[in-house]
């Protein structure tokens, strides 16, 4: 998904905010590609295959939530206060 308005006018931190965000969303919806095809497969090789490649999508999200929270404070923040 190309960025709305015009890359030259956007700082590049909040660019690369949003791929960072932009990806977790893809991980996001991996997961649940990955669980709704575990959960439908009747083979339990590729049960075990699909549930292996959901467990490192979530490492991934992990990954990009540490990220996200190193560079943008204020979200960083609300993880630490929230009720
Ligand atoms: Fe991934």
């Amino acid at each position: 998904m190309p960025f709305f308005e015009p890359l030259e006018k956007l700082n590049p931190k909040h660019v690369n905010l949003e791929r960072a965000r932009k990806s977790l969303r893809e991980e996001l919806e991996a997961i649940d590609f990955y669980q709704e095809r575990i959960d439908a497969t009747n083979d339990e090789t590729l049960k075990k295959i699909l549930a292996h490649n959901m467990n490192e999508e979530k490492e991934h999200t992990a990954m990009l939530i540490e990220w996200i929270r190193k560079n943008d404070p204020t979200q960083d923040k609300v993880f630490k206060e929230h009720d």
